[in-house]
């Protein structure tokens, strides 16, 4: 839990804060054909499957950049030109996905709900079971505009029963929201180093079904973002095709021997929820809303709804906290305004109930009574 004096405390959705291990790991140089690297690598991938239970049935193809690069990567070599993707959207990353298949050339439609509601299973099932040309459906597991929980072993369940394939942006939740392939059938997940794994930004990776991925030689628009191509050349000799992130596979490394030697994922859900709770009841005692009911949020990022004290004013207080050494995020959503505060990152309970004490102190030099937002 510890981070440099002089570096803010990260509750925001990414980047996020990263123990003085996992900084420290990167204080040296590595050439891409080096053995030790080549080992890390192959370390940090198998790792990965580890955390999903899918060491039998996927493979871990890495790929440059930060998460939207292997969301990008991940559609464009899954899903042929031929193909035809359902979208779910409820917030920013499902409306991605979409952006990035108009890119892609790919056909899809889409069932969009409210920010602050999940799809409904049933009504997947009907979408699949009137429209055979859907060969892929496309979910997102804790959707970070709001912070809410998506349903995905429904999803799963229905998609199967419909025999499509699921891919799942999973970017916030994976290793801190349990997803068992041997439970959840996907035919892909992707994430990202810096989320609830705590590594450095930079790497993006995705667990896919290896019979699935064996098919998909030739479907990918970008040649950087082929992955099957980037899964052949690694099995081949264990290499990156092109300049592997080392300094970040370092780090990766390293903050995933922290996360196993903190409980895995069972620790780093405990340790999240527990700094959500705090956060939620702290905010709570001070007026404030959340945007979600208990029950459908994540314990990734909370939304606060505007306070409707006509002395709050966020830029404020964004600057007011940053100088207290906290940075939040601003709110992305259409349903309402907010406002977010992440729990995730190499922070516990103390560095919440600090960051309580200073939004205090900003609510009352503000001379915000509360943070009670206006009725709905
Ligand atoms: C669910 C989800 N998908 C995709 C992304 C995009 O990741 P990045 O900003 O690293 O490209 C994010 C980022 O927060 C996310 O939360």
């Amino acid at each position: 839990m510890t981070a440099p004096q002089q570096d803010p405390w990260l509750l925001t959705p990414g980047p996020l804060t990263t123990s003085m291990a996992t900084k420290q790991a990167m204080l040296h140089d590595w050439g891409s054909r080096d053995a030790a690297f080549i080992e890390t690598n192959r370390v940090v991938r198998q790792n990965l499957l580890k955390i999903a239970h899918a060491e039998n049935t996927h493979v871990c193809v890495p790929v440059q950049g930060s998460g939207t690069f292997a969301v990008e990567a991940t559609l464009g070599t899954l899903i042929p030109k031929s193909g035809k993707a359902l979208i779910l959207i409820n917030g920013a990353y499902g409306t991605r996905m979409g952006k990035i298949l108009d890119y892609a050339g790919r056909a899809y439609v889409t069932y969009e709900t409210l920010e602050d509601t999940p799809p409904d299973p049933a009504h997947v099932a009907k979408l699949l079971a009137d429209d055979e040309a859907i060969t892929h459906v496309l979910a997102v597991h804790c959707e970070t505009t709001s912070g809410i929980l998506n349903p995905i072993a429904k999803i799963a369940d229905v998609v199967a029963k419909a025999e499509r394939s699921l891919i799942i942006d999973a970017m916030s939740a994976f290793g801190a929201i349990v997803l068992d392939a041997r439970r959840i059938p996907f035919d892909a997940v992707m994430a990202s180093s810096n989320k609830c794994l705590e590594g450095v930004p930079g790497l993006g990776f995705a667990l896919i079904r290896k019979s699935v991925l064996d098919g998909c030689k030739g479907n990918a628009h970008a040649l950087s973002l082929d992955l099957y191509d980037q899964y052949k050349a690694m099995e081949g000799n264990g290499q990156w095709r092109f300049t592997p992130p080392t300094h970040v596979i370092a780090a990766f490394a390293s903050a995933m021997d922290q996360y196993f030697a903190d409980g895995g994922l069972a620790g780093r859900n405990a340790r999240y929820s527990e700094n959500c709770r705090t956060l939620v009841a702290g905010m709570r005692a001070l007026g404030f809303e959340t945007l979600l009911p208990d029950e459908l949020q994540a314990p990734i990022i909370i939304t606060f709804k505007m306070p409707k004290d006509p002395a709050f004013n966020f830029d404020l207080f964004y600057d007011s906290l940053k100088d207290r050494g906290y940075v939040i995020y601003p709110g992305k959503l259409t349903v309402a305004p907010s406002f977010r505060i992440g729990c995730i990152g190499a922070i516990g309970v103390a560095e919440i109930n600090d960051a309580l004490d200073a939004i205090k102190v900003v609510l009352d030099t503000m001379g915000v009574a509360d943070g009670h937002p206006a009725a709905a």
